[in-house]
């Protein structure tokens, strides 16, 4: 008899539900757009109705082909769940409805609240020191106050009970769980809750003093749980019945799907964002240079991995925007040999700040800017610029990484829509001055939350289990430049980056 683990993989422009087998090797998925909204300068908005029917949607086709494949649904044991982080919502405990639209990760309408937190200084260093990460507009405690001071629907549903608050994974799980009418389950697991400021990462619980400076009562907060173990079973659709027994941010799946279980593994993903982890170990390591302290897994009752991440806010969103606002492509996969067919950006740097820089600049105030175009300056500059931006701040969260972790990184794991492009991983490899490496089948996030619902059932045990899963067809990028080439350009990348300061006035 076959075993196969399906996972829910709902990311920002995305949701996508795909179903493994017992060796890691992808069956099949279907995949359904999300829509974005963006009301107003800075803000980002989804509706959280849309991306449960996405899942759903999702879902339903997956096993319609699964079936028609010759497969049993029941033979599926075990789903996952894995989603775009720190995006709020809030919704009502009585008919399970949405209370306001998702905020979504990059907004930054909370700029003036993280301000006023910042400006106490000893309070930021606190909050830095319990929660592992810097206040600022991306991480889910500032919407959630936002929320709950401009938000009447959500003030009168706290005031009466019946408000729940979570983050993406918290959204479904409930759903998938029976929602409103057949108890849901309503829980965050620990790599999702590391992302809100409000989680000690230490004790892996909602901190008092978090809550206190955020002004976030406990009682509307899911309960934390691990990122493997049954939480809960689908109530409706083909998969009613099957155990809901993984959960993990995308980012953080991603990092169990290239299987870095060992300190000193890290990988990249680059999809929407970029966003780099690096396995510290069982203890939580405090970045003095910018990075985030997050928790990497937590299977079970076993100890948690933490893990340094640097995240860059915009990766695949910039090469949309050169598509979509500049017309500078008609789809993104011409990005790469366009940039390919110049030798180099012939000094043009593009700092590709839309939601002002994250790690290691978290520069709100940051907006992007395209510097040192001459007459010369053609659209292939452009392009080979914009995949270098991502580069660019792949090598300064490296270096930071470095100094933190007080040991080098050898090679680099890399997956995400981006990684597509031999040409990018190429150019990141020679910024970088490392070895790069995808691996062939890249739907690392899907099949982290998998092995964690496959780890929950028992299906794999312990990591050797998974020696033989996803190693086939390994492609390796190798730096081309030379090291004096390297330096140079990305001491002109620092000059660039210093030009986007202070645009936005926050
Ligand atoms: O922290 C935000 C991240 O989880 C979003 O990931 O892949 O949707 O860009 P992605």
């Amino acid at each position: 008899m076959s075993t196969y683990i399906g996972a829910v993989d709902s990311g920002t422009t995305s949701s996508r539900f795909l179903i493994f087998d017992e060796n890691g090797n992808l069956i099949t998925f279907h995949q359904v757009q999300h829509t974005m909204l963006y009301p107003e300068p800075g803000w980002v908005e989804m509706e959280p109705e849309s991306i449960l029917a996405a899942v759903v949607e999702c879902i339903d086709k997956a096993i319609k082909r699964f079936e028609m494949m010759g497969r049993l649904v029941s033979d599926i044991k075990a789903i996952g769940i894995t989603n775009q982080r720190e995006t709020a919502l809030v919704w009502d405990r009585k008919d399970g409805k949405s209370l306001h639209s998702a905020i979504v990760w990059s907004d930054t309408r909370t700029h003036d609240i993280v301000k006023n937190i910042n400006s106490n200084k000893d309070e930021a260093v606190l909050v830095r020191d319990l929660s592992g990460l810097p206040v600022t507009t991306y991480f889910s405690a500032v919407k959630y106050k936002w929320l709950l001071e401009n938000s009447p629907a959500v003030q009168t549903a706290v005031e009466s009970g019946d408000a729940m608050f979570g983050t993406i994974d918290s959204w479904l799980m409930y759903h998938l769980t029976g929602g409103a009418s057949q108890g849901g389950v309503h829980v965050t697991d620990v790599t999702n809750a590391s992302r809100t400021l409000l989680m000690n990462l230490k004790s892996l619980k909602w901190d008092p003093i978090l809550l206190n400076i955020f002004n976030v009562p406990e009682s509307v907060l899911p309960e934390i749980v691990s990122s493997a173990e049954v939480y809960g079973h689908v109530k409706s659709g083909p998969l009613v019945g099957i155990p809901v027994a993984g959960c993990l941010g995308d980012q953080q799946a991603a990092l169990v799907g290239q299987k870095c279980f060992e300190k000193g593994d890290a990988k990249n993903t680059f999809g929407t964002g970029a966003f780099m982890l690096f396995n510290t170990g069982d203890e939580p390591l405090i970045s003095q240079n910018g990075m985030v302290t997050t928790v990497g897994f937590q299977f079970g009752k076993n100890k948690p991995a933490y893990a340094l991440e640097g995240s860059i806010a915009s990766a695949g969103s910039a090469i949309k925007w050169t598509r979509d606002n500049l017309g500078l492509i008609q789809s993104s996969e011409e990005i790469g040999p366009l940039a390919a067919s110049v030798e180099d950006s012939g000094g043009v740097y593009f700092v590709t700040a839309f939601s002002g820089l994250f790690a290691p600049y978290w520069r709100d105030d940051a907006r992007a800017c395209i510097v040192g175009i001459t007459h010369f300056t053609t659209r292939n500059h452009i392009a080979r610029a914009t995949l270098e931006s991502m580069c660019y701040q792949s090598r300064a969260i490296l270096d930071c990484m470095k100094q933190d972790a007080d040991a080098p990184l050898r090679s680099l794991k890399v997956d995400g829509g981006v990684s597509n492009s031999d040409e990018a991983m190429q150019i990141l490899s020679d910024v970088l001055g490392i070895d790069v490496t995808r691996p062939k089948m890249r739907e690392t996030t899907a099949l982290g939350a998998a092995i964690a619902a496959g780890y929950a059932i028992g299906r794999w045990t312990k990591y050797s289990d998974l020696d033989n899963v996803n190693v086939e067809g390994v492609t390796s990028f190798q730096p081309k430049i030379d090291t004096t080439k390297r330096d140079d350009k990305y001491k002109d990348w620092a000059k660039a980056i210093e030009r986007s300061y202070g645009w936005a006035q926050v």
